[in-house]
């Protein structure tokens, strides 16, 4: 029997700094790794532990996977100091990712909040494969201060092809753009809710009043899609570690509807 724990091998290609905090790993399993946008891999560094990461990189391209990884603890600090040509173990992918056939022929907000932008680039990539099957996409994404922006480089492109809304908490001299947390650009354009989908990643405090805030504007809970995270260990089902309610986040998740989430308890934290 296959042993489901069991990672493959991957190197570490390339790593690109994205913030004093933040670094993007682009990685080279050593069978490849086919994924659908918004599902999940645990990811080993050898000698530390594992931890979930989604994949930051478009799931068109099979032989290398980017994961999008902020510095908060043991395992992410260790692959902080790791280099190219460095090995990690990669399982996966896991989840259920974005139900794309959804979005199709509807006005597609994307809102985004420091490395929540993750899985959200993914989704992007996504879309923009084929950006004709979707009626509009806007991206609205916030940091905390211009330093925090993450694909800092992706974005002017970005803007060639679909709306983007960029904001800062905190402005500095160099920032010509939107000061505010990121909902507060939701004031400033206008968009089809009766005909839109918003998919939400960030901070569980971001998740939160961004989703209230689409609920103000008017948007039903089953289109609203976010990106829960939880401790997990086994990714699969088995040690219940990542339940909320009676929801496996590993399994039924990590993109949940907010209306199969909202009478959980503490889906916010
Ligand atoms: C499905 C899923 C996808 C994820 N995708 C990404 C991603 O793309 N990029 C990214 O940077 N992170 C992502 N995370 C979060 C990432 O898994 C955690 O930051 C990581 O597990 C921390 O491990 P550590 O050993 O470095 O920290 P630990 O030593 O375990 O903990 C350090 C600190 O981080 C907190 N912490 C640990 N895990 C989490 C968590 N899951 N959520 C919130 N706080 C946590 C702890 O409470 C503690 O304060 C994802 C989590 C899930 C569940
Ligand atoms: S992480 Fe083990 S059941 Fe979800």
């Amino acid at each position: 029997m296959v042993n489901p724990y069991l990672p493959q091998e991957s190197i570490i290609e390339e790593v690109i700094p994205e913030t004093p905090t933040i670094k993007t790993f682009v990685l080279r399993p050593e069978n490849g790794l086919k994924f659908s946008t918004g599902q999940f891999i645990e990811l080993t560094v050898p000698g530390v532990g594992e931890a979930p990461f989604t994949p930051s990189s478009s799931p068109f391209q099979t032989e290398k996977v980017e994961i999008t990884v902020m510095d908060v603890g043991h395992v992410t600090h260790r692959l902080h100091q790791m280099r190219e040509g460095d090995r990690v173990g990669i399982r996966g992918p896991y989840g259920r990712g974005y139900p794309l056939e959804e979005f199709y022929n509807k006005e597609v907000l994307v809102l985004g909040g420091g490395v929540g932008f993750a899985p959200l680039r993914s989704l992007l990539f996504t879309l923009l494969h084929d950006l004709s099957k979707y009626k509009r996409v806007v991206l609205c994404y916030g940091a905390k201060t211009p330093a925090d922006i993450v694909y800092k480089g992706l974005i002017p492109q970005w803007r060639e092809k679909i709306e983007v809304l960029c904001s800062v908490d905190r402005a500095d001299e160099t920032w010509k753009e939107h000061e505010g947390v990121v909902t507060t650009l939701l004031d400033k354009f206008e968009i089809d809710i009766k005909n839109s989908v918003a998919v939400v990643c960030g901070p569980p405090v971001m998740m939160k009043f961004a989703t209230f805030k689409l609920l103000d504007l008017g948007y039903r809970p089953e289109d609203i899609y976010l990106s829960m995270e939880r401790k997990m260990y086994c990714g699969i089902g088995q040690c219940r570690h990542c339940m909320i309610g009676g929801l496996f986040v590993c399994k039924d998740g990590p993109v949940f509807t907010y209306s199969q989430v909202k009478e959980l308890p503490d889906i916010w934290a």
